[in-house]
C-alpha cells in the first residue's frame, strides 16, 4: 500500500488544530512544525504503555503508541502491506509487528524487516497531558 501524500487545510488559527472530533480539544499555543500541522488526537492516558491506539488528525488515520519505556510513536494506521490495523500490533523497543501477517517495522526508520514497503511515521508529542500529532 502506498502512503497517500495530502494538502492539509489552512488551519483556523495559524499553528494551533484540533485533531479527531471525538476529543475536540484545542492545544492553546500548540505551534505547528514546518513540515506539517499539529493535531490534538486525544489525551496522554488515551495511550496505555505497551499499546497502541488509532486517532485521526485531520484527514490523516494515524496509530500513536506507548512503548513500556515511556516513549511515544505515530504512524500510518493502515499497515503497507495489506492495510491491517497497526493499532493492534505488538510492539517491543525496536519493532511494532502488524497483527495481520506478522510484517515487523523498525521504530528507527520506518523499514520493514520483511519486505513490505516502509512505514510512515509521524512526530507525535505530549503537551499539557494532551497527544500531539504533526502530519
Ligand atoms: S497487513 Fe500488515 S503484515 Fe499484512
Amino acid at each position: 500500500m502506498s502512503v497517500s501524500t495530502r494538502t492539509p487545510e489552512a488551519p483556523t488559527t495559524p499553528g494551533t488544530e484540533t485533531g479527531t472530533p471525538a476529543t475536540g480539544v484545542a492545544v492553546p499555543g500548540t505551534a505547528a512544525p514546518p513540515a506539517g500541522r499539529a493535531y490534538t488526537v486525544g489525551r496522554a492516558g488515551d495511550v496505555p504503555p505497551g499499546e497502541g491506539r488509532a486517532f485521526v488528525a485531520g484527514d490523516v488515520q494515524v496509530a500513536v503508541f506507548r512503548l513500556r519505556d515511556g516513549s511515544l510513536h505515530a504512524t500510518q494506521a493502515a499497515c503497507p502491506h495489506a492495510g491491517g490495523p497497526l493499532a493492534d500490533g505488538q510492539t517491543d523497543a525496536d519493532v511494532l509487528v502488524c497483527p495481520l501477517h506478522l510484517y515487523a517495522y523498525r521504530w528507527s526508520d520506518g523499514s520493514s524487516t520483511g519486505g513490505a514497503g516502509p512505514l510512515q511515521r509521524y512526530p507525535v508529542r505530549e503537551v499539557d497531558g494532551l497527544l500531539v500529532v504533526d502530519v
